[in-house]
């Protein structure tokens, strides 16, 4: 074959592909479908028992299919042998080779793994060093009290968490920032789990040939130096979150007249922590801007007007119907839409979303809430999501990059909460609020946001400095420290060393790749991205008239957002997320613009009270953490 091609070349001269591979290609492709075939029977029959499981989970024990249905860790185990070996077969295929683009894709996305390429030992090993990181959390490991004999040790979630939201004595606030602290790495037990951890995501790179084990954490971004592209973010709606911070500083010291902040512009890493879980408690230590425009409550309405969660879920299916999406049908609600019994969900109580095509499947939460309306909005949103991409093929019906499809989610939860959208619900009788209302409400979703989004970063930053090897091994805490100063302006309570270890209890949840930081930070910023342009799209925000502001925006019977939304849902993974994420936005970069133009009177609010208060936003904070 060869000579022949070198023949045609001869005679020939210019202007004609001569790929002597080129009947190869063929083959490479017949072979390479095969491959496919078998993996997705494979993982037809994964799917099978998913519904076998949310069967068995919604039939009060009986599994109506018969049989026991398999265990959680099963379906696990089978998903990440069918995966292991796919990859392994599929890494031998010439990916340049194959003419069809998504088929390429296809094996791209297929052939390379996060945990899962670690063989199986080390896998199992990263699962439990998981594991461990989540007792960190919810693990009963605190004395709060001298004598723990006396009392149960408690856990960071939800207990001290929650001591922490109510309390209004700053030597609660830090002893308890301390003692879990101290409880997690007695021994040196957080921070050597933590590099244990570390080491394995280091071996999971070196099987994808990742000379830069970050590239793996952020396999599915496929950029290079993504890093730097959210950090562009963070500087970019920087102003603002000074203006936030200084304004939450000074409520700080007000609150705590007793703590002897030091007069360096930081905020003390607990109170900041409080902060934030504030955002939506109704006795926060930071004050509203007009104290006397309460917001409108909702509660007791909405127990009236929705009465039950599956009205709530209904009136969900309705708003994505009203933008020309798919219609939950009544098969759906009366086999696949299951309510969770009073005992699951845990303290947090999130409906979970199933999926195995042809079906997809709710779990909801049974709590009746202004925020379970909203978050059951976002999970509507994920249904809709499985509804489009279960018509791909398997390996293509993903969402493009983690975080994308809850970005999406995010825009219905921004759009569930507006004035307009309770006033459709006939939850409240204006369609819109004051505008000290509107500031409250921008301030508290401020705290809820702004103050996090740097969290995010921070934590992930760490964490990918570390594994690259940026941050050595004898300087973790300080490095944590300077991240917190450099990009949040926060300072722990106390002077900390190397023998510290003082990640917060976000930073563990976000080892794990399903709850990854950067999966939080992509559906936040991205998130308010897609909203922005889904409302301009359905003409209710428009920049520069007051009569319509982006945060009372619920795009609503938009068709023009809900064909953006179904185009890029039904995309799934067959195109890059730039390429998918520009067919809403125009953009095919984060940014914080989404944010900036939300949080617009805001920020004009903030900068004046500011000056009124004869405040200086920024920081020059001492290092408080040595070597030793
Ligand atoms: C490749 O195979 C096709 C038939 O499948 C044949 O027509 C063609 O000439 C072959 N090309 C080369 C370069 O061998
Ligand atoms: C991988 O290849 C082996 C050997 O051909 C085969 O037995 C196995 O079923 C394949 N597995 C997958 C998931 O492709
Ligand atoms: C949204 O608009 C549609 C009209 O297309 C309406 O039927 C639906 O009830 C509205 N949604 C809400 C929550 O009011
Ligand atoms: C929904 O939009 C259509 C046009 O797209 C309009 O005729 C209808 O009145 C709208 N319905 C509501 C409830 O806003």
């Amino acid at each position: 074959m060869l000579w022949r091609c070198l023949l045609l070349l001869l005679l020939i001269v210019g202007g004609v592909n001569c790929n002597a591979n080129s009947n190869h290609t063929i083959d490479y492709e017949e072979s390479t479908l095969r491959i496919l075939d078998v993996a997705t029977q494979r993982m037809r029959s994964i799917w099978e028992m998913r519904k076998r499981i949310f069967l068995q989970l919604t039939s009060k024990g009986k599994s109506p299919l018969g049989g026991q249905a398999p265990s959680k860790q099963e379906v696990e185990m089978e998903t990440y042998r069918l995966v292991y070996e796919l990859a392994a077969n599929l890494s031998v295929v010439p990916v340049e080779q194959l003419r069809d683009l998504k088929l390429r894709r296809r094996v791209q996305r297929l052939a390379k793994l996060q945990l899962q390429g670690l063989r199986p030992e080390q896998y199992e090993q990263s699962k439990d060093l998981l594991r461990a990181m989540q007792n960190f959390i919810s693990g009963s490991l605190v004395c709060t009290h001298e004598d723990c004999s006396a009392r149960r040790p408690t856990a960071m979630y939800p207990q001290l968490y929650n001591q922490n939201m109510r309390t209004k004595r700053y030597e609660d606030l830090s002893f308890n920032w301390y003692s879990w602290r101290s409880a997690i790495n007695d021994k040196d037990t957080a921070r050597s789990t933590f590099i244990d951890y570390v080491r394995l995501l280091r071996i999971a790179a070196t099987y994808n040939g990742h000379v830069t084990p970050s590239r793996t954490w952020y396999l599915y971004y496929d950029t290079e130096n993504f890093q730097a592209e959210m950090e562009s973010v963070i500087w970019e709606i920087m102003p603002l979150y000074r203006e936030l911070h200084a304004y939450l500083r000074h409520s700080a010291i007000q609150a705590y007249p007793k703590a002897d902040f030091k007069d360096d512009g930081a905020i003390s890493a607990p109170v900041l922590d409080q902060m934030l879980s504030q955002a939506w408690y109704p006795h926060q230590i930071f004050p509203s801007p007009f104290p006397k425009d309460q917001l409108p409550s909702v509660h007791h309405r909405l127990e009236e007007v929705l009465v039950t969660p599956v009205k709530i879920n209904k009136k969900a299916a309705e708003f994505f119907e009203s933008l020309g999406l798919n219609k939950m049908t009544e098969g759906f609600y009366e086999r696949y839409s299951r309510r969770m019994n009073d005992d699951e969900g845990g303290p947090d109580c999130k409906s979970q979303v199933y999926y195995f095509p042809p079906e997809v499947a709710l779990r909801y939460c049974p709590k009746l809430d202004y925020k379970k309306m909203m978050q059951i909005h976002g999970t509507m949103a994920e249904l809709q999501y499985n509804i489009y991409k279960k018509e791909l093929a398997f390996g293509l019906d993903t969402e493009p990059c983690p975080g994308f499809g809850s970005a999406l989610g995010e825009t219905a939860v921004l759009a569930s909460g507006t004035a307009r959208h309770l006033q459709r619900l006939h939850i409240l009788i204006s369609d819109s609020l004051t505008e000290g209302q509107s500031l409250n409400r921008l301030l508290r979703m401020g705290v809820h946001t702004l103050l996090a989004v740097p969290q995010y970063f921070i934590n992930d930053k760490f964490l990918v400095d570390v594994m690259d090897g940026r941050i050595g091994v004898n300087e973790y805490n300080c490095a944590y420290w300077r991240l917190q100063d450099k990009y949040a302006g926060v300072q722990p309570p106390i002077w900390r060393s190397e023998k510290d270890f003082d990640m917060d209890y976000k930073f563990y949840r976000g080892m794990n790749p399903d709850t990854s930081n950067t999966r939080k930070f992509i559906s936040e910023i991205l998130g308010f991205q897609f909203y922005r342009s889904f409302c301009l799209a359905s003409g209710q925000y428009k920049p520069g008239d007051s009569m319509y502001p982006l945060h009372n925006c619920d795009f609503n019977n938009s068709t023009e957002a809900g064909n953006l939304i179904r185009e890029m849902m039904q995309l799934g993974a067959t195109r890059h997320w730039r390429d998918i994420m520009q067919i809403a936005t125009g953009e095919r970069r984060l940014s914080g613009r989404g944010v900036l133009e939300y949080f617009a009177p805001l920020f004009t609010w903030l900068k004046e009270r500011n000056m009124q208060l004869d405040i200086e936003p920024g920081w020059d904070a001492d290092e408080l953490c040595r070597k030793e």
